[in-house]
């Protein structure tokens, strides 16, 4: 396979030489729940019936350490991996049920994706509270999918190690002191920020040879990790063999990245790009 060439679509600019580690702006950190001992009184976990306890069990992690972040849909842990795992430090992302907090718009990710049985689509149209989890669950069980097939076809995203429940438990970016930030918290060097730009466009067009569309692509679903980029937060992505909104959210998604890197002096031409993407995918030349 090769790569479209991005360059054409550039304004000429100049181009510093200098790549260096990306610095990280300062805003309020989360603060970390210091050395959590699961079972402990955290009353986030508790709270969501220990969604955690079959990775303990299974010896996928050993500990869970800290919250990284609590999100609109989902909190995102950092543990300790297990004997299963290797060892190494681990994201779990639990999904919240409690509320109808509205996954994104729904319909528009779901179209073309398989059809729950009878009695869960009863479920979820009553919006009960096995209904929610029905859903959550589907979220968290596209994500995982999603995740598996780009990390087989060797994509920058987390690897994912195993899915119980409503939580996933993929490979963690970033250290023990820290989580990666995301792309939007980080002043790139300026050497450096073409060339970024193009592995990330180089990334959407291999999750497409391989019928994904994230759908949700900004900065924020980005981290940077020593001068590379990790691609995160899956479950919304949708398959343009089946539903019908890809292209609309390929545009979407491109978009977005084009509008962040043109603080960076990168000027590319969104639509042409997604245009030239879409066309080679139909005519099978990605
Ligand atoms: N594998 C990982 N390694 C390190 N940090 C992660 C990982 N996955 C997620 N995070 C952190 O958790 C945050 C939330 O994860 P994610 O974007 O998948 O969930 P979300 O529910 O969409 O949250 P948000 O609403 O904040 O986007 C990320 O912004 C990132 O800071
Ligand atoms: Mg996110």
């Amino acid at each position: 396979m090769h790569y479209m060439d991005y360059t054409d679509v550039f304004d000429d600019e100049p181009v510093r030489q200098r790549a260096a580690r990306p610095k990280v702006r300062r805003t309020k950190q989360e603060s970390p729940l210091s050395d959590i001992e699961h079972g402990g009184d955290n009353p986030q976990l508790e709270a969501q019936d220990d969604p955690l306890q079959p990775f303990l069990d299974e010896s996928w992690i050993r500990k869970v350490l800290h919250v990284v972040k609590s999100g609109k849909e989902a909190t995102v842990y950092c543990c300790e991996g297990g004997a299963a795992s290797g060892g190494e430090l681990l994201a779990a992302k639990v999904y919240r049920s409690r509320n109808n907090r509205g996954f994104k718009n729904d319909s528009i990710y779901q179209e073309g994706r398989i059809v729950l049985d009878a009695h869960e689509r009863r479920a979820v149209k009553n919006k009960s509270r096995k209904g929610r989890e029905v859903q959550a669950g589907e979220w968290m069980s596209h994500e995982w999918e999603t995740l598996r097939a780009l990390h087989a076809a060797g994509a920058a995203v987390p690897r994912p190690y195993a899915q119980r429940g409503n939580a996933l438990l993929m490979e963690y970016v970033g250290d023990q002191d820290s989580a990666a930030p995301p792309l939007h918290r980080v002043d790139l060097d300026r050497g450096d920020t073409r060339r970024l730009f193009e592995v990330a466009m180089a990334q959407i067009e291999l999750w497409l040879t391989h019928n994904r569309v994230h759908a949700d692509l900004s900065p924020y679903n980005v981290l940077v990790s020593r001068e590379r980029l990790v691609f995160i937060d899956f479950p919304q992505a949708v398959d343009p063999r089946s539903n019908s909104n890809a292209l609309a959210l390929l545009e979407r998604d491109i978009a977005n990245l084009c509008r962040y890197w043109e603080q960076y002096g990168v000027r590319a031409d969104a639509n042409r790009i997604s245009r030239k993407m879409w066309s080679r995918y139909i005519r099978g030349d990605l």
